[in-house]
């Protein structure tokens, strides 16, 4: 439920400690001389940190709920999560995507803004019919093109049926962010990547898909699902894992500078 801080705040409950201010993203609490909470302004973005740490519960908001974790555990699920690519067709169940996608409504978005539209397209030949099928289409008509740029391999491998795109998911995740929010395009990764997090704790196995991101202006059946006013920000297949990796990631081009 969207929290509305003149709403739920209980002003004879205010010690006027000053905390809610001093956490407030916006400098939008107003206090009397005394400290005391005189109301909201209108650059709240009603993200809840005032009643968060409020120590008199003036917000009247339930108890924190959240306990951290181990961090080796944290690291373990890291080290687990790879890209599934063999997927097993099972449906995915709406009360598992809804356990799968619950941090989606945790994850934090610029200003606030909210507002991501999950989409969960399900079953392996509907997405075969939103989604190969009429690349396949595509192709054929620009497979000499394909062909020329070097991808003729690819090209006759995908349409003789093998889909190098969704890789036979069950399900696809489209995270649908609105236009208008000032960080869109790190609003949806953040939630997708909760997301991926959520699933390896659950067993079930994801896929980064930045190709299908790419073609779906090219994708009709898919576009029919855009929310007005949203944009694509993040793609996910996600299923059961046909295959479990059984060695471990190979060592990644980063470093960490600490000057
Ligand atoms: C933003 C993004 C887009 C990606 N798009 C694709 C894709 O379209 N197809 C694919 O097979 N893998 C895709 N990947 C997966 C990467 O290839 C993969 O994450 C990388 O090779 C590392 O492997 P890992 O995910 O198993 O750790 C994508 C990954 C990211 C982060």
């Amino acid at each position: 439920m969207p929290f509305f801080p003149e709403e739920s705040f209980q002003r004879e409950l205010c010690t006027g400690c000053g905390v809610c201010s001093r956490v407030c993203p916006a400098m939008a609490v107003m206090r009397d001389s005394d400290g005391v909470v005189t109301g909201f302004r209108n650059s709240c973005i009603r993200c809840g940190h005032c009643g968060a740490y409020c120590p008199s519960d003036a917000f009247r908001l339930p108890p924190a709920t959240g306990s951290g974790v181990d961090p080796e555990a944290l690291m373990s699920l890291f080290r687990a999560r790879r890209s599934t690519r063999i997927f097993l067709p099972d449906d995915i169940e709406p009360e598992c995507l809804r356990r799968l996608l619950a941090p989606t409504g945790l994850a934090p978005t610029g200003t606030n803004a909210g507002g991501i539209t999950v989409v969960a397209v399900r079953g392996v030949d509907t997405i075969g019919t939103l989604v190969a099928a009429p690349l396949r289409r595509l192709l054929k008509l620009f497979f000499p093109l394909a062909a020329l740029a070097g991808y003729g391999g690819q090209a006759r491998e995908f349409l003789d049926g093998e889909d190098p795109i969704t890789r036979g998911a069950p399900c696809l995740l489209l995270f649908f962010v609105p236009r208008s929010n000032p960080t869109g395009a790190a609003d949806g990764v953040i939630a997708a990547a909760m997301v991926t997090l959520q699933a390896e704790a659950m067993g079930l196995g994801t896929l980064w898909n930045g190709v299908l991101q790419a073609l779906f202006p090219l994708l009709p059946g898919l576009r029919r699902h855009r929310p007005r006013g949203t944009r694509l920000r993040a793609v996910l297949c996600v299923g059961k894992k046909g295959l479990e990796p059984l060695h471990r990631i190979p060592d990644r081009d980063w470093k960490v500078l600490i000057p």
